[in-house]
């Protein structure tokens, strides 16, 4: 389907997202949401499909954030109705069931930086720039960044970067855990394809499971959490990727994942 301000990419079993409005540092406009809800649904239906790397396209950002022209028009209900589109796009990464790395290549601001909580891992070249800037605009994040964060970081600098609107170079990313890994920019698009493509190796089941067991475990109670992840530790142990893992190591050699 042609989209104007998403481009896909597929190389093998690796979907490559790029939100592609280099001219407004990759603002989300409401049509790149939309847009960005259609590829990221495209990529979840398509079985041949294993992981995901959402990135920016122009190599100066990610996304700048909601686009403030848009938002600058926005009444009560207009904001709620804005808020709950970004909630939809992320909720659905978050729930994919296939693992998503952010490839964080530049600006990671506001509903950037909410998008790229979204994901399942973030990796960001050293010159990114990553947070939550809409106090600054009289208003708060609204695409999910006031719960993602302060799971993501210890609460106290969530508030920190909340209630500051204060931007954080990669390096202090990495430190307080809002990104996962740090690279130069000449080896970000290298080391974010060699990640995709170790993830693409593994038990497609057993990934799923995880991200379901991390993701709706960390919002029950611990013992509502445990008894989820015994009925997905159940479920692996009758995938035919568990077998083959288990008696390759008895065996010796390297396993072979089929994603049965
Ligand atoms: N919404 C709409 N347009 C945006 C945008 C946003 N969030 N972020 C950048 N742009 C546009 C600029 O208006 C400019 O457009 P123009 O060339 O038509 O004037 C273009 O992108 C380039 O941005 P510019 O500000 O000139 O680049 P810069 O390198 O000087 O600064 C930033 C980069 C990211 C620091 C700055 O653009 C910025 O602060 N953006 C807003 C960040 C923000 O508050 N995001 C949260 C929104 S809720």
């Amino acid at each position: 389907m042609p989209f104007e301000y998403v481009l896909m990419q597929k190389e093998g079993r690796i979907a490559k997202i790029s939100i592609d409005r280099p001219d407004k540092l990759n603002a989300l406009n409401i049509q790149t949401i939309s847009e960005l809800t259609a590829a990221f649904e495209a990529v979840r239906d398509d079985d041949e499909t294993a992981v995901v790397i959402l990135t920016g396209a122009g190599g100066k950002s990610f996304a700048a954030g909601a686009d403030i022209g848009e938002l600058a028009e926005l009444d009560a209900a207009g904001g709620k109705a804005f808020a709950e589109r970004g909630h939809r796009l992320c909720n659905l990464m978050e729930n994919l069931g296939k693992p998503i790395i952010a490839c964080v290549n530049g600006f990671a601001l506001g509903g950037g930086c909410e998008l790229a909580m979204a994901c399942d891992i973030r990796i960001a070249g050293e010159k990114a720039k990553l947070g939550q800037p809409e106090i600054n605009l009289g208003t708060i994040p609204g695409y999910g960044g006031t719960q993602r964060l302060p799971r993501l970081v210890p609460r106290g600098i969530a508030m920190d970067l909340l209630l500051t609107g204060r931007i954080v170079g990669a390096e202090e990313a990495l430190r307080i855990g809002l990104v996962d890994r740090v690279v130069s920019q000449a080896e970000l698009e290298e080391e974010t394809m060699k990640l995709a493509e170790s993830l693409v190796l593994k038990p497609a089941f057993a990934l799923k499971a995880i991200i379901e067991a991390v993701n709706r475990g960390g919002d029950m109670s611990f013992e509502d959490a445990s008894r989820l992840e015994a009925s997905l530790f159940g479920l692996t142990c009758g995938t035919a990727d568990m077998k083959e893992g288990t008696a390759a190591f008895l065996e010796k050699r390297k396993a072979t994942f089929t994603g049965r």
